[in-house]
């Protein structure tokens, strides 16, 4: 039996670099050898504000941009969490097995919430709840995500055994799978914050989509440091993000990319860096293209996703209906 592998992007903000290194490279890496379920957690979206309308085309943005970065719905079973309503009805199960101190200790929630606790949604608070059950309904062995998703990978891991203790073996205990490299991209002017998705100021990200020239100046204007020498050094976090981007799209090794760069200066450094990004997403964007312009064909692809998750979705819902004694 191959393992399995499932993982999630929300269908808001724009795609960016970061979710490609971090998640999405990997994810059609891991493609030949595993069981791979790959879901658009549009429940996850609404648990902050989101437009009908802008939500209702990002889905089929984010589907778009699954397809063209090389997920093969051939091998892979890529569909619409909304769609398949097991995963509201687990995430409602497995929220009355979740204890709020666990839940409090989220950082993810701690940063989204900022000052405002008393006036977000419930749904932000409880939302790894929905993220377990995402992953537990598909017998999930390894997630592929960022370092940022890492914490609520094991929280599903917590949730699980909590279950397993009280109904007997029901959940697969999943593991978080996070790349070495490309983990956490960051901010391209604060190198010292997280790459996001939602954050649409000019420049401070790499959005998957973008022209040419807007790719070129984010670059060229990221922030990097007074000192000269072009190398990966975990303590100069703007060049090192730089360069962790450069690894990333072109593949090069580490020691490679450092002996291209000696003796070179910052600025020449960032127009290979803008070219060898420009020709990475090029073909991308071609495919992505393609696939936008032809919507029913996108449709087809993500009904019969739908049809093969809720296949396997309802069979484990079933089982652990039958276990808690619902119904
Ligand atoms: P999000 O953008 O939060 O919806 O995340 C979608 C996926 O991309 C998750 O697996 C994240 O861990 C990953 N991701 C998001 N931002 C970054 C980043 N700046 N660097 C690397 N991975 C990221
Ligand atoms: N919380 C993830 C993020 O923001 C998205 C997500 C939802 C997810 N369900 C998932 C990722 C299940 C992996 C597995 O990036």
């Amino acid at each position: 039996m191959k393992k399995r592998v499932f993982s999630g992007i929300q269908p808001s903000g724009n795609l960016h670099i970061g979710n490609y290194l971090g998640a999405l490279k990997n994810w059609v890496a891991s493609q030949q050898d595993a069981d791979n379920v790959f879901c658009i957690v549009d429940l996850h979206a609404i648990t902050v504000p989101q437009d009908p309308e802008i939500l209702k085309q990002k889905i089929r943005e984010v589907a778009g941009i699954y397809f063209a970065a090389g997920i093969d719905p051939k091998q892979s079973i890529v569909f619409v969490q909304s769609d398949v309503s097991a995963h509201a009805e687990l995430a409602w199960i497995l929220n009355c097995f979740t204890p709020m101190g666990w839940m409090g200790r989220m950082t993810q929630f701690k940063d989204k919430s900022g000052n405002q606790k008393e006036s977000v949604s419930v749904g932000l608070f409880d939302y790894p709840a929905l993220m377990a059950a995402d992953i537990l309904l598909y017998d999930t062995d390894e997630v592929p995500v960022g370092e940022d998703q890492k914490q609520h990978v094991e929280i599903t891991r917590d949730i699980a055994q909590r279950f397993n203790s009280i109904y007997g073996e029901t959940f697969k205990l999943p593991k978080p799978v996070i790349p070495k490299s490309g983990a956490r991209i960051m901010d391209l002017i604060e190198p010292t914050k997280k790459m996001s998705k939602s954050d649409d100021r000019e420049g401070r990200t790499l959005p998957l989509l973008a022209s040419t020239d807007q790719l070129r100046s984010a670059i060229m204007g990221a922030t990097t440091d007074s000192q000269k020498e072009i190398r990966f050094d975990a303590s100069r976090p703007g060049i090192y993000n730089l360069l962790e981007i450069y690894e990333g799209v072109t593949r090069t090794s580490r020691e490679e990319i450092e002996s291209k760069f000696s003796g070179k200066g910052y600025g020449d450094f960032k127009k290979d860096l803008a070219e060898e990004v420009i020709a990475f997403l090029a073909p991308f964007q071609k495919r992505y293209q393609e696939l936008i312009d032809n919507p029913s064909h996108l449709e087809d692809l993500l009904k019969e996703g739908k049809v093969r998750a809720e296949e396997l979705a309802n069979k484990k819902l079933a089982e652990v209906k039958s276990k808690v004694g619902l119904g």
